[in-house]
């Protein structure tokens, strides 16, 4: 019998089974206190809430701790490839030499989207945001795979995985080429996963088009450390989208909606917006800082706090690191890194910022990143969701493969009319 907390409502008291974990939060089993109480339990912003049991993602917010089926971050930003980083947190351990070349020969094959799907591109604006070209290609690509659409059966999942894994970096080259009106590139599939992303990117057909090695190592580390996040908004969309067995494209495609909002990944495009407008006002940051902490403003400094980092965000320092890092290797000076570093220093040595325990997150400096990088500042969050992508495929096939299967649905606490009848439109003043 586990332990369990009691709990008293009204003199009665109700057991609630303790729930461990290997390490981290501990949590209390609700699931019957509403059958014995009557009671629903209200955490809005789900900040107090375990919404599932995984083996995927470990963070501790009060340490800075981030980790990959065990592995810090740190490590793997160095040590691994964003391939192999993908088959880690999808299959549950590092792949051995076979699995690798197995699965990136997959990767390999099934880059190219089907023809037809070009066509979609042309009833796009050009002005059209490519979060919203990708999160309606994703979805369609099931239009294509008809027959492997069952979540529920393994093989037709393993099916799937390479494939979206694939094409949805061919879709989000192919937007930015569209939007700025050259042809698309096809994957060359001579080409290792990233290189393969820039050289669809950045090529055209009337020149040769060589990746540079260390682009191409700066946007790998870059994925590694965007590719899982535990519970947070997006991951938390695909499990709920998937929990009505929705198909994988469907789910993956809410995900990518969900990341789109500047409180959650839109905000390494809103981050550089912010800096940009710092710079015209004459990089004047102490204004950015009080205009963050007035009440009365709207304004919130993009790219600072965190719902779980109450420390530093361990990505945020390793992004920052690689920035300075890859701007002097590209011999490239930007004066939005150095807004960045003096707003971060002001922020970090004000009591509002330090009383609310308001660090830099991973999108603070990632957009200095992806501008070394020659990408456009409205695909920075396709960036996002191309790194995201493995962790929303890992706790997808997790909630299909481990979860107990239930479609979730929360309850509410209901504040509107109690009872009120039919008025006609006549009787309406
Ligand atoms: C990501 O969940 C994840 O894991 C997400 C992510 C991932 O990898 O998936 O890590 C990726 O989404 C990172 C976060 C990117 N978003 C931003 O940078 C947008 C700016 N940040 C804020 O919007 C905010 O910090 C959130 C949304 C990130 C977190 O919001 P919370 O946890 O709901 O915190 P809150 O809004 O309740 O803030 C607590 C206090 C408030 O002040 P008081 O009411 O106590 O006076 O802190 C203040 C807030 O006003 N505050 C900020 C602030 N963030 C919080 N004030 C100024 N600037 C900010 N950025």
């Amino acid at each position: 019998m586990s332990e369990t907390a009691e709990l008293k409502i009204k003199g009665k008291a109700y057991q609630l089974p303790l729930v461990e974990g290997s390490i981290g939060d501990s949590g209390l089993d609700i699931r019957k206190l509403r059958a014995e109480s009557g009671h629903i339990t209200l955490d809005s912003g789900f900040g107090n809430t375990g919404a599932c049991r995984s083996a995927i993602t470990y963070i501790d917010g009060d340490k800075g701790i981030l980790r990959y089926r065990g592995i810090p971050i740190e490590e793997l930003a160095v040590k691994s490839t964003f391939v192999e980083t993908s088959y880690l947190l999808i299959h549950g351990h590092l792949p051995t030499k076979q699995e690798l070349e197995e699965f990136s020969d997959k990767l390999r094959y099934h880059s190219l989207i089907h023809e037809d799907m070009l066509h979609f591109y042309d009833g796009y604006p050009s002005t059209a945001h490519p979060m919203a070209i990708l999160s309606s290609m994703v979805c369609s690509l099931s239009a294509y795979y008809p027959d492997s659409l069952d979540p529920k059966d393994p093989e037709q999942v393993e099916h799937l995985i390479p494939r979206v894994l694939s094409k949805i970096r061919t879709i989000a080259a192919y937007s930015y080429k569209k939007s700025i009106g050259q042809p698309v590139i096809y994957p060359k599939n001579a080409l290792r996963y990233c290189e393969n992303f820039l050289y669809m990117m950045f090529a055209v057909p009337s020149e040769p088009y060589e990746v540079d090695p260390e682009v191409a190592a700066a946007l790998n580390m870059l994925l590694i450390l965007h590719a899982d996040h535990e519970q947070n908004c997006s991951t938390s969309t695909v499990r709920l989208v998937g929990s009505s067995d929705a198909n994988l494209f469907a789910s993956i495609a809410a995900g990518i909606c969900a990341l789109w909002g500047p409180k959650h990944g839109g905000a390494n495009q809103a981050v550089v917006e912010m800096l940009e407008v710092i710079r015209k006002n004459g990089g004047d940051v102490k204004a950015a800082i009080a205009a963050a902490k007035d009440r009365d403003n709207p304004f919130r400094l993009m790219g600072f706090g965190h719902r779980v980092y109450k420390n530093f965000d361990p990505r945020a320092a390793v992004i920052k690191d690689l920035c300075d890092k890859l701007l002097s290797r590209l011999n490239l000076h930007d004066p939005l890194l150095d807004i960045a570093k003096r707003l971060e220093e002001e922020a970090l040595n004000d009591p509002y910022f330090v009383d609310r325990k308001l660090f830099p997150n991973v999108d603070f400096y990632s957009g200095v990143l992806y501008r070394a990088l020659n990408i456009p500042v409205n695909m920075y969050t396709v960036m996002f969701s191309l790194g995201r992508l493995p962790g929303w495929i890992a706790h997808w096939k997790e909630m299909h493969q481990e979860g107990d299967g239930r479609i979730g649905r929360p309850r509410q606490i209901y504040t509107g009319e109690t009872k009120a009848s039919y008025v006609p439109l006549s009787e309406r003043v």
